[in-house]
């Protein structure tokens, strides 16, 4: 059995129990299931495996350098969002070949940066960015394959911040000015249209929508294919929800079956760009209890010493995470906010949770938190950033130490 499981009364990683790592690494502390990243990378290969297709891991979700080497290691490509990224893909031995940037606002450096490396694809967001490659692309007498972003104004039906497809969000080309778009880039010789790519949001349950933006995109390629643009491939972009509180979810195989149908009549390769389906269920934040709040209403607050700073999800999106135990205690339960230390009253990891008779000193999993966790911690109230733990082959090694005050400070003058 993989993952984060129960054995006994102890939390275990892969078979190897949490509590002693979170002793002595000390907690906050992230931990990762190799053998969970592995598996779920796989799924969704072995779901396309009957057509053309590769896989762009969607290192947002988590750069982490040894979890992004472990991607590659397995076969995975990379989609980068930032210069920072696109370095890391590298750091972690991606070739620049094996790499797509996204990303709505990429600055004048960034894009110098993409040119000069002779990535697979930029996937570009507006007709202003594709002047701006051109340009540079130009002046250093290369041609740049470019995968149009396209903006299918269709909703993903999921949180309204992370949804991306609809007119009213910021990202993508509006899908009616595309074909003016693609009339004015012709000409160009620094840039060639490669492809066309779509990602109208994430954590997405319902698969209609994904299947709708395929067809939008489909038949687009069609068109553009028909009017002389040579589309070499479809970026279907990543969004694949996960079960956060266990009910269920499409699978690898599900979404494969929504999406094959579609892009199949059109022939072209396609490039998948998951993060959160591969990375949330393979990862924990290990927390301690600092303090418990007995109120009038018979209420607790537990007090942990992780909270926004670590993982913002409850706060940024409402966002639900199981919070359990690493050792399950005996006693009376207890109706109680689970809440972060931060001097914020957002920083609420769980409200309304059952817990068993908590005691200052007793050790806690945030479960699913692999993806848009460890990423987004930030260090306000002057708070660290956690160590990460990788678990595999049965041992569990550090693969990012723990922030020190003077690594924050270093950059102060
Ligand atoms: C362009 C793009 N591709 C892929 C992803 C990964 O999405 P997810 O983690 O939902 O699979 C994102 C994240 O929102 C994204 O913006």
């Amino acid at each position: 059995m993989t993952g984060f499981y129960r054995r006994d009364a102890s939390l275990v990683c892969d078979g190897v129990p949490l509590a002693p790592i979170a002793e002595a690494q000390g907690t906050p502390l992230y931990v990762y299931s190799a053998a969970t990243i592995a598996a779920r990378y796989r799924a969704i290969d072995e779901a396309f495996a009957t057509y053309p297709h590769t896989i762009h891991y969607a290192l947002k979700a988590n750069s982490t350098l040894a979890l992004a080497r472990l991607l590659r290691t397995l076969g995975s490509n990379a989609d980068a969002n930032s210069g920072g990224e696109i370095d890391v893909a590298l750091r972690a031995g991606f070739l620049p070949s094996q790499i797509v940037f996204t990303g709505v606002g990429k600055t004048r450096d960034e894009l110098e940066y993409a040119v000069g490396l002779g990535i697979k694809a930029i996937n570009v967001e507006s007709g202003g960015e594709i002047e701006r490659i051109d340009a540079i692309a130009a002046s250093r007498g290369v041609r740049v394959k470019i995968a149009l972003r396209i903006n299918p104004d269709i909703d993903a039906r999921t949180h309204a911040h992370i949804s991306t497809g609809r007119k009213s969000n910021k990202f993508g080309i509006a899908f009616d000015r595309t074909r003016e778009i693609v009339r004015r880039t012709a000409p160009r010789r620094g840039v060639q249209i490669a492809g066309l790519h779509i990602h109208i949001g994430s954590q997405i349950t319902d698969l209609g929508p994904l299947t709708a933006a395929a067809r939008a995109l489909v038949g687009l390629a069609r068109e553009l294919q028909h009017e002389g643009t040579a589309i070499e491939h479809l970026d279907v972009g990543g969004g694949l929800g996960v079960s956060y509180d266990g009910s269920p979810v499409p699978s690898a195989g599900d979404y494969a079956a929504a999406l094959l149908p579609v892009v199949r009549e059109s022939g072209l390769a396609i490039i998948l760009e998951p993060g959160r389906q591969i990375m949330a269920p393979a990862g924990a934040l290990l927390t301690q209890v600092v303090d418990v709040k007995p109120q009038d209403d018979g209420k607790v607050f537990v007090v942990m010493d992780a909270g926004m700073t670590e993982i913002i999800r409850p706060m940024l999106y409402n966002a639900f995470h199981r919070i359990e135990p690493l050792v399950v205690r005996e006693g009376e339960s207890v109706a109680a906010d689970i809440v972060g230390p931060l001097c914020e009253t957002s920083d609420t990891l769980g409200r309304d949770r059952t817990v068993s008779a908590p005691q200052v000193g007793d050790l806690y999993a945030v479960l699913d938190t692999g993806a848009y966790g460890s990423v987004m911690a930030s260090n306000y109230n002057r708070r660290l950033l956690p160590a990460e733990v990788l678990v595999e082959d049965g041992a569990a090694r550090v693969i990012r130490r723990r922030q020190t005050l003077d690594d924050l400070l270093a950059l102060e003058l």
